[in-house]
């Protein structure tokens, strides 16, 4: 037998909403995604949550709870002070759909933006040759889950509406970063992108983008940062710079 809870959660769409209280049971090793489905069969029918396999890995479930961004299948309610209520709100970056459902096309805007991998025209796939070194440089990134956690809670475009159309954000510059560090991807000038199309000097690296990963990508070190030191060393190294001018000509 389980013990009651208390929770909030968000309730309404595009035109508004509130927050509504519900008691609720919660059972040893429980996580919040099986709260919200007990309030579906019982409750709250009619309550609207994006989810898929409930093993933190489709990326579906992103939510806020406590004001935190996190996957609902992945946070225990063991995390939680057991007298303390549980607040469950959408994301805050995204339109709001229905209930814990944004609508989060952005991101997949930001990826249509973003120019394909671009291997040499004379290789067909199968020939592809790479280093090991250069796979396991790369891998890290395409661990990303596409849960869009680290987009929603970067500041620039969280309370920023009008920076969306000029900021990629925090998933697509490792997507930059995964391509810039892939040998075969070698005509496409992915620092010369990020800095130009994807907004990347909006970044002042707050790191908050990393902390919410859930696959624990380290966005801001081994991705951001070496992709702006690399900019920076070209726009501002004056040899760099008087090369480039020279060559010009
Ligand atoms: Fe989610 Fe991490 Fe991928 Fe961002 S980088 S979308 S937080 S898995
Ligand atoms: Fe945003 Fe991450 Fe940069 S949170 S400001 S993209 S370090
Ligand atoms: Fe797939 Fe949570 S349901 S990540």
């Amino acid at each position: 037998m389980g013990t009651k809870r208390q929770f909030r959660i968000w309730r309404g769409d595009e035109n508004g909403g509130d927050l509504q209280d519900y008691t609720v049971e919660v059972n040893e090793g429980e996580v919040v995604l099986d709260i919200i489905h007990r309030l579906q069969a019982t409750d709250a029918p009619d309550l609207a949550c994006r989810w898929n396999c409930k093993a933190g890995k489709c990326g579906s479930c992103s939510m806020e709870i406590n004001g935190m961004p996190r996957l609902g299948c992945m946070t225990r309610m063991s995390t939680f002070d057991e007298n303390a209520t549980v607040t469950v709100t959408p994301l805050r970056t995204f339109p709001i759909i229905r209930d814990l459902v944004t609508d989060v096309s952005f991101n997949y805007e930001k990826a249509l933006e973003t120019p394909a991998f671009d291997p040499p025209e004379d290789l067909a796939p199968g020939e592809y040759r790479m280093q090991q070194v250069d796979v396991e440089r790369s891998q890290e990134f395409r661990k990303c889950i596409e849960c869009f956690l680290c987009q929603n809670t970067c500041h620039v475009i969280r309370d920023h509406e009008e920076n969306k159309h000029a900021f990629a954000g925090p998933r697509y510059f490792i997507r930059a970063a995964e391509l810039d560090m892939h040998p075969l991807d070698s005509r496409t000038d992915r620092k010369e992108y990020a800095q130009a199309e994807q907004g990347l000097g909006f970044c002042n690296i707050t790191k908050c983008c990393t902390e919410v990963c859930p696959e624990h990508i380290k966005i801001t070190d081994n991705g951001i940062i070496p992709m702006k030191e690399r900019v920076v060393d070209r726009k501002y190294d004056p040899l760099v710079w008087l090369g480039s001018k020279i060559l010009r000509r």
